[in-house]
């Protein structure tokens, strides 16, 4: 499957979890868990929805190892930062539990990050400028 399709499919996979946690917090009237709500929905589903496009306009193609250390990099790091914060926030584990696995999962978000933007330093430049016309 082309990389841009499977961060869209895991961009609405964080979408609809990340409204469903809204959705619980608003019935249940009980906020507790809005944290873990706007990280799974920002880190989770925009984020992963960003790179999409990204790759779709820009990369295309080019770079395809690293685009998918990149990929697995970003979803694994905002599964773990977004699991590890519901169970934070539910009360389900101590801030000591889960503090190096959060550690870690901010900075593979981070790293992934960067990477995203070494493919898109390191693209030729008549590539990015038949996409943008394109
Ligand atoms: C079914 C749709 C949604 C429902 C029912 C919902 C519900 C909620 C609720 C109840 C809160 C807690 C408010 C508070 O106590 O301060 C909240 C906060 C938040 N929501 Fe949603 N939400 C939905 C969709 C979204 C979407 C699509 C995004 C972003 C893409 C989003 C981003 C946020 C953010 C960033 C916060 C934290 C705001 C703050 O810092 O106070 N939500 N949401
Ligand atoms: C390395 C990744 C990230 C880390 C470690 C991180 C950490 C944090 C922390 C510690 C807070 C304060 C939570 C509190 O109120 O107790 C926060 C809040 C917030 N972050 Fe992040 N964040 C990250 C990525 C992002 C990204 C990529 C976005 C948006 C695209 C974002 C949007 C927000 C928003 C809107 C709030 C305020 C609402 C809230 O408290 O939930 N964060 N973040």
């Amino acid at each position: 499957m082309a990389i841009d399709r499977k961060f869209l499919l895991c961009a609405f996979a964080y979408a609809i979890a990340g409204m469903g946690v809204g959705i619980y917090m608003a019935a249940s009237k009980n906020h507790s868990l809005f944290v873990a709500h706007a990280h799974i929905l920002l880190v989770g589903f925009v984020v992963s929805l960003i790179y999409a496009l990204v790759h779709k306009l820009w990369i295309a193609g080019s770079g395809r190892r690293l685009a998918d250390v990149q990929f697995y990099l970003h979803q694994l790091a905002a599964l773990v930062m977004t699991g590890g914060l519901v169970l934070l926030y539910a009360g389900a584990l101590p801030e000591a539990t889960l503090a190096p696995a959060l550690g870690l999962a901010s900075v593979g978000v981070l790293l992934a990050a960067l990477l995203m933007v070494w493919m898109i330093v390191r693209l030729p430049r008549e590539l990015a400028g038949s996409a943008a016309l394109s």
